[in-house]
C-alpha cells in the first residue's frame, strides 16, 4: 500500500499527519507500506515534453502499489496543486485498485478536498473507499495525534478506512488476475 503524503509546503504539517498514518497503518498488520511523500519527489511544475527521472520514478511506485492512501489537506475548499502535480504522473498504474483518504483542515477536516479527490481518482479507474480519516485541526494537535481527547475516534477512523481499503485492495487483485480490466 502506497501512502502518499500531498503537502510540501515549507513548514506543513503534513508530515507529522503521514508519521501517524504510517504508524496506525503498521499496527493495522500485514500491509507492505511505501511512503511517498511529495516533498522529496522533484516533480516539475510545468508539465514536460518528457517525464523525468522524478516523475518516472513516482509512476513507478504507483504502478507496483496495490492499494492507495492519500494524505491531504484542504487548501482553498480543495487539495494542493502539489498533489495535482504528481496524480497526472501516473495513468494506467492507478486503474482498478483501491483509494482511501486522510484529510486534515479546520472545522470540515479536509473534506471538501476528499470530494475534489474522488472526482480525480473516478476518472483514473480506481474505487475509491466510502470512509475517510477527516481531522478537524482546531481538535487535534498533530504532533501529538495519538493523545488528546479525540485520539481514539481518529483511531477507529483510520481501522474503518483500512478495513474497507484491504477489502477493496483484495477484491481488485482478484478482479485483476481473473480478467483484464475492460477500462
Ligand atoms: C493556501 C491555503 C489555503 C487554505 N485553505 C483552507 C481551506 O479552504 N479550508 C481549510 O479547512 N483549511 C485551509 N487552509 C488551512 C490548512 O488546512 C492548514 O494550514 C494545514 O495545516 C495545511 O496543511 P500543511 O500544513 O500540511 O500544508 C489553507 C491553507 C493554505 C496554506
Amino acid at each position: 500500500m502506497a501512502v502518499l503524503v500531498a503537502s510540501t509546503r515549507e513548514g506543513r504539517v503534513g508530515d507529522e499527519v503521514g508519521r501517524w498514518f504510517v504508524e496506525c497503518a503498521a499496527g493495522h498488520g500485514g500491509l507492505a507500506l511505501d511512503v511517498l511523500d511529495l516533498a522529496t519527489f522533484a516533480i516539475p511544475a510545468r508539465y514536460p515534453a518528457e517525464p523525468t527521472a522524478a516523475m518516472a520514478g513516482f509512476a513507478k511506485r504507483i504502478a507496483v502499489a496495490e492499494a492507495y492512501v492519500v494524505v491531504t489537506p484542504e487548501y482553498n475548499r480543495s487539495f494542493p496543486a502539489s498533489l495535482k502535480q504528481a496524480i497526472d504522473c501516473a495513468y494506467a498504474e492507478w486503474r482498478a485498485k483501491p483509494v482511501g483518504f486522510v484529510s486534515y483542515g479546520y472545522r470540515a477536516g479536509g473534506r471538501y478536498a476528499v470530494e475534489h479527490l474522488r472526482d480525480v481518482f473516478t476518472e483514473l479507474h480506481t474505487a475509491t473507499v466510502r470512509d475517510a480519516v477527516c481531522l478537524d485541526l482546531l481538535e487535534h494537535d498533530c504532533g501529538n495525534l495519538g493523545a488528546g481527547p479525540h485520539a481514539e475516534g481518529a483511531g477507529h477512523a483510520v481501522t474503518t478506512l483500512l478495513d474497507e481499503l484491504v477489502w477493496w485492495g483484495l477484491a481488485l487483485r482478484d478482479g485483476r488476475r481473473a480478467r483484464p480490466y475492460c477500462g
